[in-house]
Formats: C-alpha cells, sequence, structure tokens
C-alpha cells in the first residue's frame, strides 16, 4: 500500500487523478455551511461535498428529492467562502438535470456562477449521458455518482446495498466506463459490494470515491455529520463515528438551561 502525499495549496480536479495514479488515497466529506466546512477544509480534507443530503440532514427531509436548486445554491456558496485548499464540488438536485440536457446545463452553470463551486455532481450513467456531456462542454468537471443513487429512492424501495445481481452489477460497470469515457473526472460509488467496486476502480483511470463500498477504492466520502456523530438515528454498517456529538451536545444544552433557570449563568465575570 503507497502512503504518497503530496502538498496541495488547492486542491483540483487533476489532484485527484494524480492522487489515483500515485495510490495517495482521497478524502472527501460533506459540508453544507461556513462554520463546518472550515473545520473541514482545516483538517486537510481534498474535497468537500456540498451534498443533496443537505435536504436530510439540514432541512429533516425523508429524502434527498426535495431540495432545490436555490438552496443548493445557497449551501454550496456558504461553503465555498470557507474553502481555501478543498475541492468543492455540488450536487445537482433531483429535478434540475434528469430530463433536459438545456436544464442540466443552466442548472450547472447557475450552480458555478452564483456560487463559485468547482465542480458538480450527477447521479446516473447511461440515462443521462446526453447532460453529462453538455455539461461537460462548457468546461464544468462533472463527478458521477452510482450505486445508490438516493435521488431513485423511489425506484429502488429501500436503501439496502445494490448491484449484488449479475445484471445490475454488469450495468454498472458499463456505466463507469461511459462516465470515463464521457469525461467525468471521478465517481462516487454508493452501498455496493466491496469486490464489485475494486473491480471498477481497476478497470477506469478516474479516482473511484466510496461510500459503503469497502477499501479497495481510490477515496473514502462520508456524509460529516454522521461520522461526528450528530446524527444518531442513522446506523448503516459503512459509517464509522469519530465523536458522538449528539450526545455531547444534548449534555452541553441541558446544562445551559439548568444554569439560567438556576441563575448560575451569567455568572458576575461574564456581566458588563
Ligand atoms: O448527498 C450526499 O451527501 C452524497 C454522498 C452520500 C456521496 O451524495
Amino acid at each position: 500500500m503507497s502512503t504518497a502525499k503530496k502538498e496541495y495549496k488547492r486542491v483540483t480536479v487533476k489532484s485527484l487523478v494524480d492522487m489515483k495514479k500515485t495510490g495517495e488515497k482521497i478524502s472527501m466529506l460533506t459540508s453544507y455551511d461556513y462554520s463546518m466546512a472550515k473545520i473541514v477544509d482545516g483538517a486537510n480534507v481534498d474535497a468537500i461535498l456540498v451534498g443533496d443530503s443537505a435536504s436530510n440532514v439540514m432541512a429533516g427531509h425523508e429524502t434527498t428529492l426535495p431540495i432545490t436548486l436555490d438552496q443548493m445554491i445557497y449551501h454550496a456558496s456558504s461553503v465555498v467562502r470557507a474553502a481555501k485548499r478543498a475541492l468543492v464540488v455540488v450536487d445537482i438536485p433531483f429535478g434540475s438535470y434528469q430530463g433536459d440536457s438545456k436544464e442540466a446545463l443552466r442548472s450547472a452553470i447557475r450552480i458555478m456562477k452564483e456560487s463559485g463551486a468547482h465542480a458538480v455532481k450527477v447521479e446516473g450513467g447511461e440515462e443521462i449521458k446526453i447532460s453529462i456531456s453538455r455539461i461537460l462542454e462548457a468546461g464544468i468537471p462533472v463527478m458521477g455518482h452510482l450505486g445508490l443513487t438516493p435521488q431513485s429512492i423511489y425506484k429502488f424501495g429501500t436503501y439496502t446495498v445494490r448491484a449484488k445481481e449479475e445484471e445490475e452489477a454488469e450495468k454498472l460497470k458499463s456505466d463507469a466506463k461511459l462516465l470515463e469515457e464521457l469525461g467525468c473526472f471521478a465517481i462516487v460509488l454508493e452501498k455496493i459490494p466491496a469486490k464489485l467496486a475494486k473491480e471498477v476502480a481497476e478497470s477506469v483511470s478516474i479516482p473511484i470515491i466510496g461510500i459503503g463500498a469497502g477499501n479497495h477504492v481510490d477515496g473514502q466520502v462520508l456524509v460529516v455529520h454522521d461520522m461526528l456523530g450528530m446524527t444518531h438515528e442513522f446506523h448503516p454498517r459503512f459509517l464509522r463515528r469519530y465523536l458522538n456529538l449528539y450526545d455531547e451536545m444534548s449534555e452541553a444544552v441541558s446544562q445551559y438551561v439548568n444554569d439560567v433557570k438556576s441563575q448560575n449563568f451569567p455568572n458576575d465575570d461574564e456581566s458588563y
């Protein structure tokens, strides 16, 4: 296993491709606001994903479908203001690119122009190839997303592991090849068997970034609120929690409430 690590002042889409070549693993986390992005960027994460998981995490929706293009641009511009080193990639939300390639291009341009982000991400392969090509032709870098694609959750019916069956695995492999041929700079593979993810990572020259796709890919992505333990109702096997912030924050807020009720806060030193 290579541990090669180059210093990057600003990570670009080319840096990610170079990392794959040199065997340096790519770290990616989500962020949706300035304060979190400042911490994530300051800790040298390579890429920040302004994911449409903001729909769940920030807005409390059950799925990623309701979030709008305007809302994604708001989240993305807050993140861009914080990110000094990381590449910022923004999800084009459901309904803003699938049906019409001209609309796909308009949505991608709005994200790039109004937020200052560096790249966009879309879910799917063959079905959206015309939209992807149009966005790429405008000079906008595109990251693909295959496997469990949450914008299609009502087609799947559940959030279980995808591509366990031969037919779906074959389609995923050919979609990954297609995304590479079209010119995507990287692909997220979500919740698929590790063996299949390894095969895909070995078959393309662009980086494969996994979430629930095992360790034989070129990088990993997690939702930052999940890995920090700020969410606690979500327990997929792939999630490693590095902190238990939900309990720590609840405890701090309870303490504050008690201090206010008991007039322990503010004390003389905290008063003018
Ligand atoms: O929206 C998101 O956070 C994502 C990641 C789970 C990859 O797409």
